[in-house]
């Protein structure tokens, strides 16, 4: 198994794109600590992956990683067990696809309090808590670079943008210590997410997004969640142990065009 006894924290591991995350993981050999705010969620999320065998253990603590407190109580949580981490996924996010005159301040914060400030200070505050040899791995976007007609991103771009530069400072200013930092940059996937941004769409807008998509990305589909498994394993894993400050596109081709 690639990742034996490796000890995971996956923000977001309750659902969609950290969930199979966290899952790969776990078979792998890892040792996960899931971290979201609804605990009804991460307890559904907890069986699902006990269920899956006897590899690693499982642990779930709920916070809101939006807030100082949040941020804190992970970190706290982490320093008391005494374990270090040798993998740290910063995948938790929050998309606001909303047309740039209406963003609200409010939404701004949000966005950057989760999208940005969580992965900066979660990864400040547990860096004497990483092992020797962490990996840490920021979920981006393909909107950082990439738009969609007609899904106006300003406000997610920008924190996808920030937290891609975030990446390769770190993975700069880390590498000495031994860390390595790196992003995966996912195009659509089909997520609670995604349904939540498409849903409130009219009928025609859907329509004409989904045509969009099917023309758009080169392999016909957009992303499964377990899509973007394969390659946080390769990067949490020794495999990866000359691999720093890279922003890889895992999008079915999308951002090839
Ligand atoms: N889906 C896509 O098409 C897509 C494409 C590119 C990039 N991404 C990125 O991939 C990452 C995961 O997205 P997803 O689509 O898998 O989202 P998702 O299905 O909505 O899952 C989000 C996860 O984050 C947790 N979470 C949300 N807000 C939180 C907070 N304030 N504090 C702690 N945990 C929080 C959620 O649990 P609770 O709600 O219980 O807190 C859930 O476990 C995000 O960074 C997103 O920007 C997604």
């Amino acid at each position: 198994m690639r990742l034996q006894d490796k000890r995971t924290l996956v923000t977001g591991g309750s659902d969609g794109i950290g969930l199979a995350i966290t899952e790969a993981f776990l078979r792998e050999g890892a040792d996960v600590l899931i971290v979201g705010r609804d605990v009804g969620k991460l307890e559904a999320a907890r069986q699902k992956l006990t269920a899956l065998g006897p590899a690693g253990q499982v642990e779930m603590v709920s916070a809101d990683l939006a807030t100082s407190p949040g941020i804190a109580a992970i970190i706290e949580h982490v320093r008391a067990s005494g374990r270090p981490l040798d993998i740290l996924v910063n995948n938790a996010g929050v998309a606001y696809l909303v047309p740039f005159e209406t963003v609200s301040e409010a939404q701004f914060q949000h966005s950057f309090a989760l999208n940005v400030t969580a992965a900066f200070f979660l990864t400040q505050g547990l860096l004497p808590h990483l092992g020797p040899c962490a990996s840490v791995i920021n979920i981006s976007s393909y909107f950082a670079s990439k738009m969609i007609p007609k899904r106006p991103s300003s406000l997610y771009s920008l924190s996808k943008g920030a937290l891609n530069s975030l990446t390769k400072s770190l993975a700069f200013e880390l590498g000495p210590r031994g860390i390595r930092v790196n992003a995966i940059a996912p195009g659509t996937v089909d997520t609670a997410m995604r349904r939540k941004t498409v849903d409130n769409l009219p009928a025609e807008a859907q329509a004409e997004l989904r045509a969009y998509v099917e023309r758009s990305y080169p392999l016909g589909r957009i992303g499964r969640p377990d899509d973007l498994a394969g390659m946080a394993v390769y990067l949490a894993s020794d495999e990866a142990a000359w691999t720093s400050g890279g922003i890889f596109a895992i999008d079915g081709g999308y951002t090839a065009g």
